[in-house]
């Protein structure tokens, strides 16, 4: 399948996670697109069969900057090519922000049901204040990201 990655980051750690993931889904098999501050129509050109989308959070549960440009680009314009995709949305935050935590994730969460993507597990968040290892810890949510593409692509 062609999966498209995109992330959002303010210190680079999302970006991290998104290589990684790259790394998991080829080995298995798929073809992915990523380049942090990818444009929607770069994105489209490649004609994704799966979207990942992995932001990190700043502010007060705000998306990266970085990522603002392409969130924007697809909810003004909602493609009709992505609806009905699978995707799976990877939020980093820090459980010390209590109140927002993880809140760009469920900013990038709520664009995918716009959007129509189907999610094909619940989104991960991976916590910046119990674990500095986030590219490990998101491997048994991969794992399962890749079984569940598998399993919709023979479905
Ligand atoms: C100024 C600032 C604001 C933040 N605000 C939030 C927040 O509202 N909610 C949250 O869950 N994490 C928040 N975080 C934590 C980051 O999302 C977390 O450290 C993440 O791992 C950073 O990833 P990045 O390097 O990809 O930006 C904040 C971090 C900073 C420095």
């Amino acid at each position: 399948m062609n999966v498209a990655l995109f992330s959002g980051t303010v210190y680079g750690t999302a970006e991290e996670v998104a290589h990684h993931a790259v790394k998991r889904l080829q080995a298995a098999g798929h073809h992915c697109h990523y380049q942090p501050r990818s444009t929607l129509a770069e994105l489209l050109a490649f004609k994704p069969d799966a979207l990942l989308g992995i932001t990190s959070t700043t502010g007060m549960g705000e998306l990266p900057d970085d990522l603002m440009p392409l969130y924007s680009q697809l909810r003004d314009s909602l493609p009709a090519t992505l609806r009905g995709l699978p995707g799976g949305v990877i939020a980093l935050g820090d459980s010390s922000y209590s109140d927002s935590f993880c809140g760009g994730g469920e900013s990038l969460a709520e664009l995918f049901d716009e959007l129509g993507v189907i999610q094909v597990q619940p989104m991960l968040r991976l916590d910046a204040s119990e674990s500095v290892t986030p590219e490990t810890d998101a491997e048994p949510w991969l794992n399962a990201f890749v079984t569940a593409l598998e399993a919709g692509r023979g479905a």
